[in-house]
């Protein structure tokens, strides 16, 4: 059997650190594509460089770098990290209309040699980009995927596990809604800490004060690096993803999906836990809310559609 392939558009600081926990797990062949215009030789010289690292990790990947589309035809993964991370004090919306150029250019050429492949939507403002890749490249919704939840449900998940002192394996906490500071929603109602409800172990306060830092999980990191966003977390939760599609391990991982009638919304990308397998998305789970955080949950999709309307 040919090996599979997953391609990553963008070799920045995420696409580069993406690259390398996938090449290191030695599942698929991997190439990433970047534009010289914007990166330069660098993704050559990450590929390169990589490469290299074989004799140590002892990973029989082929890496590759290219700035056209050929080498990454049949693709069974394409990942986009294309377009301008936000800067320090700069919201994920700012970026609209700058990313939503590139993305759709990025994704239409990358659909038309992969017709096959599953989308994961990396760029941000990412429930948005969502809709102009689907759009791009006319796939099924099971076959575009936005990278989102997975992040948030870990920035949750660490800060919980810190709070209490436990392993953040035995804490399970979804992260659903937006991926923007405000319209994320940490699901504190079906949180659970080796089976106990979080709010039985913390009281009230701390579980605020840990939801609120969880939704400014981003934000806090991009203060903390002054010239950029987060990359090491975002790539984690974006590999998990692609390794559960190649592997068809079927794992139950929150992300954004396009609607149709989960919690009463449709058309429209937001996040809920979806089982991801071969194929993409297999099925999506909606998680029994409180009145409130049903709410908050369509606050979230209502956002995203406010934000297309100022799509270009
Ligand atoms: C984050 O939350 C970059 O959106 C990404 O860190």
């Amino acid at each position: 059997m040919p090996r599979k392939k997953v391609t990553i558009v963008g070799a920045g600081m995420t696409g580069g650190a993406m690259a390398q926990r996938l090449i290191e797990r030695d599942i698929c062949d991997v190439v990433l594509q970047d534009d010289p215009q914007f990166a330069g030789t660098m993704h050559h010289g990450k590929a390169l460089d990589e490469s290299q690292a074989a004799p140590w990790e002892g990973f029989s990947t082929r890496i590759m770098a290219t700035d056209g589309w050929e080498e990454t035809a049949d693709s069974d993964v394409v990942v986009v990290t294309a377009g301008a991370p936000r800067k320090p004090g700069m919201s994920r919306e700012e970026l609209l209309n700058g990313n939503a150029e590139i993305v759709r250019s990025k994704v239409a050429a990358a659909a038309k040699v992969s017709p096959n492949a599953v989308i994961i939507v990396f760029s941000n403002p990412m429930d948005a980009m969502c809709h102009v890749a689907m759009q791009a490249s006319g796939f099924p919704r099971e076959r575009v995927i936005g990278q989102g939840g997975a992040l948030d449900s870990a920035r949750y998940r660490y800060f919980i596990a810190a709070e209490l002192g436990v392993s953040v394996n035995d804490v399970h906490g979804y992260v659903i809604g937006g991926h923007t500071d405000t319209t994320m929603v940490p699901v504190v109602s079906q949180t659970r800490v080796g089976g106990v409800p979080l709010t039985d172990l913390l009281p009230p306060e701390k579980v605020q004060a840990i939801v609120a830092r969880a939704m400014r999980g981003g934000a806090e990191i991009g203060e903390l690096y002054k010239t950029g966003s987060a990359y090491f977390a975002p790539s984690a939760a974006t590999i998990a993803m692609v390794e559960a599609i190649l592997l068809d391990q079927r794992r139950l991982i929150p992300c954004s999906v396009y609607h149709q009638g989960e919690y009463g919304i449709r058309d429209v990308f937001s996040g809920t836990v979806c089982q991801l397998g071969e194929g993409g998305i297999q099925r999506t789970f909606e998680l029994p809310l409180t009145d409130e955080e049903r709410a908050k949950v369509i606050a979230a999709a209502e956002a995203t559609k406010e934000l297309l309307k100022l799509l270009n």
